[in-house]
């Protein structure tokens, strides 16, 4: 069974103390996910390298960057030269096995992200060279919205797809994840759950809040 993995989305957590919110998360966090968005990809501008590499420097938890920008190609070195042990592209913007080349000669993970109107055909060929797809369910560009379900369909056609290759690849959701979206993510296959609203502002810590959400989980796969 695929281990299940949490990823705390900082993008909802107190921007004036990054550094206490990844140390409040860091015993139950798989990754700390950070939401890098450059304004034009998305409307929202986030954070940059140099965020990044503070937040390097407190935890050791790995750090996976989300790369919502129109030019990943650009980027990409300055983020991992900043600490990401794992980016995450989106299909959309485009020279993605070429992103894909540069991650890997530059040693670290790679993903392909897709957002919720495009297909799971825009991927497929890609698989084989991932660690991780990661499907949003949600438009990508702000946090605390609300999940899409419409999305739970494609999150089954790539798992599907993964089986049936018998490929290593994690499937992670991105969006809306709670209490109760979680069981439908993780029964239509995924594994790794990013979360940024249910857990920075689920008016419980952080650690609770994570608990909680592993639970259900996790009793969900084990049964
Ligand atoms: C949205 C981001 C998400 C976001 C998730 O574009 O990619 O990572 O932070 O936030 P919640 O969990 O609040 O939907
Ligand atoms: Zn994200």
């Amino acid at each position: 069974m695929r281990e299940l993995q949490i990823a705390p989305s900082i993008l909802s957590a107190d921007f004036a103390s990054l550094g206490d919110a990844v140390r409040s998360v860091e015993e139950q966090a798989s990754w700390i996910h950070a939401d890098i968005m450059d304004g034009h990809f998305v409307p929202t501008l986030t954070m940059g390298p140099l965020t990044v590499k503070a937040l390097a420097a407190v935890t050791d938890v790995p750090i996976e960057c989300h790369l919502m920008v129109t030019s990943p190609w650009d980027l990409i070195e300055q983020f991992v030269q900043a600490g990401a042990t794992r980016c995450t592209v989106h299909v959309e913007a485009g020279r993605v096995r070429e992103m894909i080349e540069r991650a890997r000669y530059l040693g670290i993970g790679v993903g392909v992200a897709l957002s919720p109107d495009t297909p799971a055909s825009e991927i497929l060929p890609y698989l084989e060279l991932v660690d991780v797809v990661l499907i949003m369910t949600v438009h990508p560009g702000f946090g605390g919205q609300k999940f899409m379900p419409e999305v739970l369909p494609k999150i089954r056609e790539i798992y599907e797809r993964i089986c049936n290759a018998s490929l290593d690849v994690d499937i992670e959701v991105d969006g809306g994840i709670g209490h109760e979206t979680v069981v439908q993510a993780v029964s239509a296959g995924a594994n790794v759950l990013v979360a940024g609203s249910a857990i920075f502002s689920a008016g419980i810590s952080p650690v609770a809040a994570i608990k909680d959400l592993l639970q259900v989980a996790g009793e969900l796969s084990l049964g």
